[in-house]
Order: C-alpha cells, then sequence, then structure tokens
C-alpha cells in the first residue's frame, strides 16, 4: 500500500496518514482478496460490503498488485472476482474511488468498462478524485 499509493497521497488533498491508513485497513469491515504465487503474496484487495446512498454496494477500497506482477492480467482477474462476489451477495454495483493523477488506475479501470457513478461529485467541486463504478448487471 505505502509502496504503491504514500506518493499519489502526499500530491493529493488527503494527503498520506500511515497510522490512518493502517487503521482503515484493519477495520473489522474490511474484506480482503488476496493474489499470491509460489507462497509469495503478490496482490491485494482490501474491498466493503456497504451502503452508499441507500444502495447495496461491494466498495473496492484497494486494489495493489507489487511493480512486476502488473500488465499480466492480474488486475483484470480480480477485479472480474470482486465483480461476481458482488453479485452473489447481490450487491448492486461494484464502486471505487481513483485519484484523478492515477492514470494508470483510470485507464485500467475505463478498459473494464467502470464510468462515472451517480455519487462522482459534480465539476463545480473541483475534487481531485473520481468516484467509478460498474452495475451489476444481474441486479437490473
Ligand atoms: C492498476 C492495477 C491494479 C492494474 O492491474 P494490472 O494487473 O497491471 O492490469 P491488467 O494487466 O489486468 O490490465 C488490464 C487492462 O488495463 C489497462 N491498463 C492496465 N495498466 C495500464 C497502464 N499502466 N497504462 C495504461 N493502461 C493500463 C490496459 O488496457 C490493460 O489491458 P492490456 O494489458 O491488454 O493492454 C496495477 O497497475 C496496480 O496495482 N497499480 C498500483 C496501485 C494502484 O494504482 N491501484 C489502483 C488504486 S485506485
Amino acid at each position: 500500500m505505502e509502496r504503491n499509493m504514500k506518493k499519489l497521497y502526499e500530491e493529493s488533498s488527503w494527503g498520506w496518514n500511515g497510522e490512518a491508513k493502517k487503521t482503515e485497513l484493519t477495520e473489522d469491515s474490511a474484506w480482503y482478496l488476496i493474489a499470491s504465487s509460489e507462497g509469495k503474496k503478490i496482490g491485494f484487495s482490501h474491498f466493503r460490503f456497504d451502503l452508499d446512498d441507500g444502495v447495496a454496494v461491494l466498495y473496492c477500497y484497494e486494489l495493489q498488485l507489487e511493480l512486476l506482477e502488473r500488465r499480466k492480467g492480474l488486475g483484470r482477474f480480480m477485479m472480474q472476482a470482486l465483480e461476481a462476489i458482488a453479485a452473489k451477495n447481490q450487491m448492486q454495483k461494484v464502486v471505487l474511488t481513483v485519484l484523478k493523477h492515477n492514470p494508470m488506475a483510470l485507464s485500467f479501470f475505463y478498459k473494464l468498462g467502470y464510468k462515472l457513478d451517480s455519487t462522482n461529485p459534480p465539476p463545480s467541486e473541483e475534487v481531485d478524485y473520481v468516484i467509478l463504478s460498474k452495475q451489476n448487471l444481474l441486479c437490473e
């Protein structure tokens, strides 16, 4: 988390607070999908089952892969797994927040079909993140 995101957070209005992040990552409501290869952990997603504007959602808080494991389809595979978990649990959509100055993540999520969510702040708010989502087609 720190290796991948500290600099991006520092460049954003959120700033980096390692202790606060550790607390968030270890709260009881945090679920994990962990990717491992030959006994070594190579990526994780922290996600939660949440109510967002009254809608049941799977909120993907983090998707983090080790540098050497990127661009091999693992991120796509893990998002497909989260989407399957969301569908299985009758969540209406998968939602996530991406910093606007993280072009790699934006390209990735747009490529996977994620679109601006209804809760994405309007341009007048001038925030440095976007909220994206993908509907669970089984719930439409
Ligand atoms: C974002 C991240 C999870 C993507 O995972 P990944 O396994 O590398 O992505 P995939 O190999 O599944 O890529 C799927 C598609 O997304 C797009 N994509 C992925 N990484 C990209 C990049 N760096 N630049 C442009 N497009 C990219 C491509 O279209 C890719 O398809 P292709 O390889 O056939 O061209 C990974 O790069 C990562 O862990 N980054 C650091 C942490 C981070 O920023 N997480 C997101 C926080 S919101």
